[in-house]
């Protein structure tokens, strides 16, 4: 199985988000290995899977420089685990978020792997210490976190144990450029890791300007579409800032007092129900009603906007 020049990346569990990353992988030449309980849910992704990379063949969203049929020929089932993890490079676990279920898929893998293989989960918010503590292999173990759509959104935070070896990470970092994502590296776990903590915050706040009274639900989202986000598309806070006044340092001086003040007005952390929930609700169900085909449709026009907005990214990188 280790004839592909690239080696092969061996997928466990082949729901939404193993579907992802064996599409990101493809495009970039990677040999992909799908494996899941439910064998019948392997053949139903690589369905999907063929029928998707058609349709962004069709809208010019294909990734890389394959075809899709050459695409499709990287892709495999495997239904046996042991025979999965020969020849791979690495594996990226996808099985439902569950402490219990993780740690168990993962002890059998510690036993099947050899000590070069990369062990990586896509759990959004289980820390590193829960999930691979204990395993004899925990060196080579790390987070790859995933952004939905993994294919418009290349973001991947790498979150390490404690105990896992710095060229695990490294070489983690590079094979996830490799295959066309964006890796960024903690130093350290924490919870939430990175994009959930600056999300909550974001969260947070715009939930107390609804409850205060300040803004509508629906101004609240403009103020991101329309205003921070066209910024944030392209470049952080901190590049934000720096081009804001004569650099970052002048940036502070003068807004170092504002800025202290208005944290510190912040209130505390909110409920997430009750009234303003009912509020926000209301709100978000007059664009888009929350019944599943609503909601799909609603995604599948977010995933086009994503597609534009990735493609105007590369053309004008
Ligand atoms: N959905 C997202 O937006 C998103 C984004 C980033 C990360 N994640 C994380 O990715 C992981 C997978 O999420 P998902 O949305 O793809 O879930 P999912 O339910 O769509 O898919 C999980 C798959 O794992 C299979 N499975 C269950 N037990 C297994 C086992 N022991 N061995 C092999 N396969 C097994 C299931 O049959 C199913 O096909 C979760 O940890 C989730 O938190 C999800
Ligand atoms: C959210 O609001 C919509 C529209 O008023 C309503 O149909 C739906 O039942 C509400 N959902 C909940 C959980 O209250």
């Amino acid at each position: 199985m280790s004839w592909c020049e690239k080696g092969n990346i061996l997928i466990v569990g082949s729901g939404i988000v193993g579907r992802s990353w064996a599409m990101v992988a493809v495009s970039a030449g990677y040999r992909v290995v799908l494996y899941d309980t439910v064998h019948q849910q392997v053949t139903n992704t690589i369905q999907i899977i063929r029928q998707q990379l058609n349709e962004l063949e069709g809208s010019g969203n294909l990734r890389g420089t394959l075809k899709v049929e050459e695409q499709m020929l990287l892709i495999s089932a495997c239904s046996d685990l042991a025979q999965g993890v020969e020849g791979a490079i690495l594996i990226q676990e996808c099985v439902p978020e569950n402490l219990e279920l993780k740690r168990k898929v993962f002890q059998e893998l510690d036993d099947l792997m050899n000590d070069d293989v990369i062990l990586s989960s896509s759990t959004s918010c289980l820390l590193p210490s829960k999930l691979f503590s204990g395993l004899k292999h925990v060196k080579q173990c790390i987070v790859s976190h995933p952004v939905n759509p993994t294919y418009y959104i290349p973001l991947v935070e790498l979150v390490p144990h404690p105990e896992t070896n710095p060229a695990v990470l490294e070489r983690t970092y590079k094979l996830m450029k490799d295959i066309g994502q964006t890796p960024v590296k903690l130093m350290k776990e924490i919870d939430g890791f990175v994009l959930n903590r600056i999300q909550y915050a974001i969260i947070g706040e715009s939930w107390r300007l609804v409850k205060d009274g300040v803004l509508s639900p629906e101004d609240v989202d403009l103020v991101m579409s329309a205003g921070l986000g066209m910024r944030y598309a392209f470049m952080g806070p901190f590049e934000t800032i720096h081009l804001n006044a004569q650099g970052l340092k002048n940036y502070c001086e003068r807004y170092e007092t504002g800025m202290k003040r208005t944290l510190s007005s912040f209130g505390p952390v909110p409920e997430f129900s009750g009234e303003v929930m009912e509020t926000i609700n209301q709100s978000m169900s007059e664009k888009t009603p929350s019944d599943s085909e609503s909601l799909e449709a609603r995604r599948q026009w977010r995933d086009l906007r994503l597609a534009a907005l990735a493609k105007m990214k590369s053309d004008s990188k």
